[in-house]
């Protein structure tokens, strides 16, 4: 939370604006938390329905409660979120129950992609397929990389239940849907290019995965299926396209950054390139026309990509 100086009265925290300064509630940290009553609770209701078809079944959820509860930064959903607050919409039980999906949706494609590149861990525990393989090898293995695929594909069929029945009315569910479809085809064709090859082939289809893969599917795609939750209609072009011109360069510092870490040179990354890519979407926030507090949030994410 962006807080200096004496608290502000009630009356100012509610209006989210105080003299120049302004107020961002819930703080990424606490709309992680939020996210993870939802998402916990969720998937302890989908424990027992397994359990009740067969209780060996139970597995497949408690293997998606482990990972949920190892860590991650809750990225998406807070851009879901906040994507949604800036067109207006407001904060309530349904955007929660919305942004939870994009983080399901994540965990599915986090144990494919660790199945992809044979990943052991992930924030510090066992990936799905090596913990249900346990150490003995043999017979174990198949079935560890048989149950991942699974437990991977439940965990996106879910996703779409927690959005379908987030209780937001027909018309914006449709629409963020869409939204939620073309995050899923970025990020299959991101991940498409990367294993592929084609990502190293050259700086431009390099920097276009990263884009697709890390970039639209964590930044750009999230916002815009918060902003069309907002309201029965259409969100407006105007703030789409702010988003956008927002998420783009923030998207793409965001996989460079993790490439960085991870010591990927193959989307072409450097301090440099990601410090110009975060300030690019910082100068794209400050012309946005948007709730102040959605738009102080939004810079508050920027500048955790830039770190
Ligand atoms: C990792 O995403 C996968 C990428 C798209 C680079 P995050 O860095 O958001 O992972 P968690 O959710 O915080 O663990
Ligand atoms: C993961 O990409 C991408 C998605 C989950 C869509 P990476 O392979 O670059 O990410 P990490 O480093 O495993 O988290
Ligand atoms: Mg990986």
């Amino acid at each position: 939370m962006i807080r200096a100086g004496p608290e502000p009265p009630a009356s100012a925290i509610l209006s989210g604006v105080v003299a120049d300064r302004v107020l961002v509630s819930p703080s990424p940290l606490e709309l992680g938390a939020q996210v993870d009553v939802v998402l916990v609770g969720f998937l302890e209701d989908k424990r027992a329905e397994l359990a009740a078809l067969h209780p060996s079944a139970a597995t497949l959820a408690e293997e998606l409660l482990r990972l949920v509860r190892s860590g991650g930064k809750r990225l998406r959903p807070a851009l879901g979120y906040w994507g949604y607050r800036a067109a207006g919409g407001v904060p309530d039980g349904r955007i929660m129950r919305a942004a939870a999906s994009l983080e399901l949706f994540h965990t599915f494609a986090l144990i494919h992609d660790d199945l992809m590149d044979e990943a052991d861990e992930r924030r510090d525990v066992a990936t799905v397929h090596a913990n249900l393989r346990g150490t003995d090898g043999g017979d174990r293995v198949r079935f560890g990389v048989s149950a991942a695929i699974l437990i991977g594909d439940l965990a996106a069929v879910w996703a779409d239940e927690l959005l379908l029945t987030s209780g937001f009315g027909p018309s914006p569910v449709v629409r963020a849907l869409a939204r939620a479809y073309a995050i899923r085809r970025d990020m299959a064709v991101g991940q498409f290019l990367d294993v592929s090859g084609e990502a190293g082939a050259g700086q431009g289809a390099g920097r276009l995965a990263a884009n697709l893969k890390g970039g639209r599917y964590t930044v750009t795609g999230p916002l815009l299926m918060g902003a069309e939750l907002a309201s029965d209609g259409p969100a407006a072009g105007d703030l789409l396209n702010a988003l956008v011109a927002f998420g783009e360069p923030l998207g793409e510092a965001f996989q460079l950054q993790d490439d960085l870490r991870d010591g990927d040179a193959s989307h072409g990354a450097t301090g440099d390139t990601i410090d110009q890519l975060v300030t690019a979407a910082e100068a794209a926030l400050s012309t946005a026309r948007s709730d102040p507090v959605a738009v102080a949030a939004l810079r508050e994410l920027a500048g955790m990509v830039r770190v």
